[in-house]
């Protein structure tokens, strides 16, 4: 059976309305706009409201992204939401997205690869489409990392920020000019102390001491995963490059993950590319983990840097270790 051709058909970002400025965290820990900005890129981040959660948040890029695609409620037959911060451990965001959104004929699942869950969910879209399975997948990265840093540890909580982007997949005809192409998913479990959130599972379940730690934020070592990153994500682009018989001057944009500026921009040397090829929202949004790609694809297709056929890449490295890269034809 020859698989089945999937494009994106819709597009949608939602980002909390507050605003929480370099200068605004120089009030709360020791730290200083000219630090973050040079060491990470990042100006501001936006700060979900208390009655946001991260399955509201993706309902509502969700919404967006239906409604971008053409398509009714019904037309969706699968939600899957890349989160590291669920409103829950279950019942699933991706249930709580269907409720929101009155999906009345879509399966619900949750996937869990941090930083890297976006691309994971991407493919797992990809692959129910081109079995036959499914036509139309609601793909949604959502996080509310507010609520998992802790904001007297000025290593980690000028780094991240709450947002949501998703994307609808859609079967297509095998004449379309555009299709998902390729993917490259890896993980090391050995890396998974360097970035984590320790307590609240099974191995550590919530007591008095976890709290009393801080052992429900999260953990990173952030030296360490900066040299993972650069080194993952160039393998991994050059290798699905590579093996698709194309060079870097063929693509038109990278949408990789919003980590850190600098990382980014080392990737982009190491690929030989031109800064208008490398997508970067970072400054406006912190890491949003999960959410960054479908959010950075969100604002790049807002500016029109798409068109039909050009060659785009998603990129992604996180906690797990996990990384991903996924190369489609716009
Ligand atoms: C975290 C990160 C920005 C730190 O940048 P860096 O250039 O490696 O900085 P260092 O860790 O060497 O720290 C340098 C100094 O700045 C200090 N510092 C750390 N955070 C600071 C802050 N917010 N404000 C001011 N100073 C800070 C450190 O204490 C250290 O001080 P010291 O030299 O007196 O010990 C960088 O390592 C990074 O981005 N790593 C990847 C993180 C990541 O990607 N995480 C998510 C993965 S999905």
């Amino acid at each position: 059976m020859k698989p089945i051709k999937a494009q994106i058909s819709g597009v949608g970002k939602y980002a909390p309305e507050k605003v929480l400025s370099n200068l605004d965290l120089e009030k709360m820990v020791d730290t200083n706009d000219e630090w973050i900005s040079s060491r990470t890129g990042i100006k501001r981040r936006h700060i979900a409201a208390d009655n946001e959660t991260t399955s509201t948040m993706a309902a509502e890029a969700g919404r967006k992204a239906i409604e971008n695609a053409g398509l009714k409620p019904e037309d969706i037959e699968m939600v899957i939401v890349a989160s590291l911060s669920p409103d829950m451990m279950f019942p699933a965001s991706a249930c709580l997205v269907q409720d929101i959104l009155k999906l009345p004929k879509a399966g619900t699942v949750d996937v869990s690869a941090a930083c890297s869950g976006f691309v994971y969910a991407f493919s797992m879209a990809a692959g129910y489409i081109a079995m036959g399975l499914h036509k139309n997948v609601l793909v949604i990265g959502s996080e509310v990392m507010s609520r998992f840093v802790d904001w007297k540890d000025r290593n980690t909580c000028v780094l991240f920020g709450d947002g949501a982007g998703a994307v609808v997949l859609s079967a297509v005809d095998q004449n379309s000019p555009s299709e998902v192409i390729d993917f490259i998913l890896g993980g090391d479990g050995s890396g998974g102390d360097q970035l984590s959130l320790p307590a609240g599972g099974s191995k550590m379940p919530a007591t008095h001491e976890t709290v009393d730690q801080g052992m429900h934020y999260l953990k990173m070592a952030g030296n360490n995963v900066f040299k993972f990153a650069v080194r993952t994500m160039t393998d991994i682009t050059v290798e699905i490059l590579n093996r698709n018989n194309l060079t870097a001057d063929k693509v038109k944009l990278v949408v990789p993950h919003q980590a850190n500026f600098r990382i980014n921009d080392a990737v982009r040397e190491r690929l030989g590319m031109t800064e208008a090829q490398m997508f970067n929202n970072i400054f406006e949004y912190g890491n949003t983990s999960g959410a960054t790609i479908p959010l950075g694809l969100a604002e790049a297709v807002e500016q029109n840097l798409l068109k039909r056929g050009d060659y785009v890449i998603f990129v992604s490295f996180g906690g797990g270790f996990t990384w991903g890269v996924s190369l489609i034809k716009w």
